[in-house]
């Protein structure tokens, strides 16, 4: 995608060096952050410098290169161990950060007697995870384009655009597709409290590609959807189950059940690396809890032009913050994958797999 003219992915390595945008002050200010040893590399995935499944898997996947690239020969090995459990236990939801560090890892291993080679191939495996990550997601906007008229009236959850993998995204490349195809779309953005990642990231980047929007509060979806002004929802995912249950951002399910009652088609985009074949259904999915400080304050751009935090909540008061929820299979339309659009199913998903 590109930001004021000039193309960017969402994260990179240059030498040794991860670089992300810094996610967090978008959208009032854009500026790179560069992370030089792979513990910071896991405190960008667990503060959310970076975030969005793709793109913390395939920072992940950096991550374990710089682990390669940092490990001793003495003791290579158990430095490469340690590395990957630091970089596991960043966040514990999406699949895509497990798939990009196992198979690093997979590769380091293969040549754990040379570690010259084995340096060299954890740098190489992690640029193919984010290339391919890159291409997957192209096709997934060129597999969900085709259900889009123009003139729709669609809806989305979270940030599943750009931001959220290396390149395109999932949810919002369907979207781009179209338009750029010439269709016309309209996008109503779920603000997604507590972390506002709708009127953050995925109205910032509605805007960079020129695509009108608005942002609604999330408990105003239903009121859309009833009065007949969403016409279908497109949402992202972190994880899925081999049964076709789906993990995405906190307030997914509760969309989708309204999507239901109201007789609107409700996809969920992502690439098969999203998959998690060892995961038979959404119960067992890994549900990250976050402070609850995201929930008691909201975070904004004051008018001194200061990155500010406001208590929007009683003092010393308690909340809870699930950052997931997991949507049964049974509401999901379809799952657009770079392998085709697939039903929410176990043969739809053995079918994704190419098994
Ligand atoms: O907590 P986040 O911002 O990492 O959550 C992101 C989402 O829930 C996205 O919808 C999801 O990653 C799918 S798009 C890659």
């Amino acid at each position: 995608m590109k930001v004021q003219g000039v193309h960017y992915r969402t994260v990179w390595m240059e030498g040794p060096v991860v670089k992300m945008i810094n996610q967090p002050p978008i959208p009032h200010r854009f500026e790179i952050v560069e992370m030089e040893h792979h513990e910071r590399t896991a405190q960008a995935i667990q503060t959310m410098v970076v975030r969005g499944a793709g793109a913390i898997g395939a920072t992940g996947g950096y991550g374990m290169a710089q682990v390669a690239l940092e490990a001793p020969e003495k003791g290579f090995w158990e430095y490469i161990q340690r590395g990957a459990q630091t970089l596991r236990s960043t966040r514990p939801t999406a699949q895509n950060l497990f798939y990009a560090i196992d198979r690093v890892l997979a590769e380091i291993e293969r040549h754990r007697d040379d570690p010259r080679l084995a340096r060299e191939a954890a740098v190489a495996m992690a640029q193919t995870i984010a290339d391919e990550d890159a291409s997957a997601c192209q096709r997934i906007g060129e597999y969900g384009e085709q259900l889009i008229r123009s003139g729709m009236h669609l809806s989305t959850h979270c940030n599943a655009g750009w931001l959220a993998f290396v390149d395109w995204g999932t949810a919002l490349s369907p979207m781009y597709a179209a338009a750029r195809q010439g269709k016309k779309v309209f996008v109503y953005v779920d603000e997604t409290r507590p972390r506002c990642q709708g009127s953050r990231l995925t109205a910032w980047e509605l805007g960079q590609e020129g695509i009108p929007y608005a942002i609604i509060a999330d408990n105003a979806t239903g009121y859309y959807m009833k009065t007949g002004q969403i016409e279908m929802v497109i949402v992202g995912s972190d994880r899925i189950a081999a049964n076709g249950d789906v993990a995405n951002k906190i307030g997914t399910y509760t969309k989708a059940v309204l999507a239901r009652e109201n007789g609107i088609p409700f996809y969920v985009a992502a690439p098969t690396t999203t998959i998690d074949p060892n995961c038979p259904s959404g119960d067992q999915i890994p549900i990250e809890e976050r402070s609850q400080e995201e929930v008691l304050y909201a975070w904004g751009w004051s008018q001194r032009g200061e990155f500010e935090r406001v208590r929007t909540s009683p003092e010393g008061g308690a909340a809870r913050n699930p950052a997931f929820d997991v949507t049964p299979a049974r509401y999901i339309q379809g799952i657009i994958t770079e392998q085709g659009i697939v039903e929410a199913s176990p043969e739809g998903i053995q079918k994704a797999l190419g098994r």
